[in-house]
């Protein structure tokens, strides 16, 4: 991956970064006032004139105006397509919707999608993109810090079905994605929480040093422009993953999931309303250093720093005492990484590196959930 820092007589801390995932490569521009600059960044590379810009209504009351202003000034023909907020907008019903939506408003071969929002808006907008006449651009414009960091780089998009979440979808990677840091000012705490929890999860298997520039994060001054060099840190950790393995297929982007499996349990468990993404992570972060310690030499210390940082952030380590430890463990045993007895986990064992075990045993698994009703170390 081309890292080039990008210095602008306004904005000092702007960052471009190039990811190149098979035969995609794209831009990531992370800064701030960077809205009213889409359509002047889109017409470098993309074509029109007509475009989608997808929203959830509290992203197109807050953001939609300036992102449309400025698609017009730079002669791009935007119509604007607005969806209810929350995980069930990620759904097949509301990608018809959104699909229904493109075609109405003419958008063609040439047109593009521009999906503005956070993690539910990046991957049902950028699915609608994946598959309308076969495929169109998508500028993902993430407006989480969850968004930022994760889910707006790689290209996997989709929807959830009862049998599942994400499980239809497609690898689409975007055009360009433009992280504007100061729509990070009027996200909810919980929200700039959850986001965290990726942002460790990247310190853990990819970059220890990471965990001290965290305090940027507990910063409250310091929400915007001093957040760019933070999320471009983690912009480079993911891109540099998925460019190893950017259909998901060699095993190498499988590090991504660390936290993930258990993680995923507890959030099926809450019914993905007790807990957001990035809570029920933390939690299987938690659980997955737990393994760590036993099966791969991560150190005590070294979870006791990382239960420190989730702490910080008020993330949860500790399970609600009602929720059933066993409901989670059936939901792990469960998940598709466990099909046919082969128990595929990531342990990390040392903070900065992560691997692919098949070493974990469903027992592993049950002590690391039992576990995390055991006050912190
Ligand atoms: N594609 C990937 O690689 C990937 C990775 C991780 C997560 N995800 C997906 O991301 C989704 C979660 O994303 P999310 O946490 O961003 O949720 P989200 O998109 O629902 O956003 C959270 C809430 O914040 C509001 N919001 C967004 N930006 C705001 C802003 N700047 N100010 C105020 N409010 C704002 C939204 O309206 C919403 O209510 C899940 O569906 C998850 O599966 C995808
Ligand atoms: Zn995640």
């Amino acid at each position: 991956m081309k890292v080039a820092a990008g210095l602008s007589s306004q904005h000092t801390s702007e960052q471009r970064i190039r990811v190149r995932a098979g035969a995609a490569s794209y831009e990531v521009v992370i800064g701030a006032g960077l809205l009213q600059r889409i359509g002047s960044e889109a017409t470098r590379i993309l074509g029109g004139p007509r475009c989608a810009v997808v929203a959830d209504e509290t992203g197109a009351a807050l953001f939609a105006p300036p992102v449309l202003e400025s698609l017009r000034v730079a002669q791009f023909e935007p119509t604007l397509v607005t969806l209810p907020a929350g995980e069930n907008s990620k759904s097949l019903e509301r990608l018809a919707i959104v699909c229904d939506a493109l075609a109405a408003a003419g958008l063609d071969r040439s047109s593009f999608v521009v999906a503005l929002g956070g993690g539910v808006i990046g991957d049902l907008a950028g699915f609608a993109a994946a598959i309308y006449h076969r495929g169109i651009p998508c500028v993902q414009v993430p407006t989480t810090l969850l968004a930022q960091v994760d889910s707006s780089i790689g290209g996997k998009t989709g929807v959830n079905t009862a049998a599942g979440k994400n499980l239809l979808g497609a690898v689409h990677q975007p055009a360009l994605v433009i992280a504007d840091v100061e729509t990070l000012a009027t996200l909810p705490s919980r929200e700039l929480h959850q986001g965290a929890a990726e942002i460790i999860k990247h310190a853990i298997i990819a970059d220890a040093a990471l965990f001290d520039e965290l305090t940027q994060l507990s910063d409250e001054g310091s929400r915007s422009p001093a957040l760019a060099a933070l999320i471009r840190r983690n912009v480079e950790i993911k891109g540099t993953i998925v460019e190893r393995d950017d259909q998901d297929r060699s095993g190498e982007r499988a590090i991504l999931n660390f936290g993930h499996t258990i993680g995923h349990a507890i959030e099926r468990t809450g019914e993905y309303r007790r807990f957001l993404h990035g809570e029920a992570i933390s939690l299987g972060i938690a659980a997955a250093c737990e393994i760590s310690v036993r099966r791969a030499g991560f150190t005590e210390t070294e979870r006791a720093k990382v239960l420190a940082a989730l702490d910080a952030f008020h993330l949860p380590t500790r399970l609600p005492p009602d929720l059933s430890r066993e409901a989670i463990i059936s939901a792990v045993s469960a998940d598709k990484k466990f099909e046919r007895g082969q128990v595929r986990f990531v342990v990390t064992p040392g903070l900065g590196t992560a691997r692919l075990t098949s070493d974990v045993t469903m027992e592993d698994i049950s002590r690391a959930v039992h576990s995390l009703q055991v006050p912190n170390p």
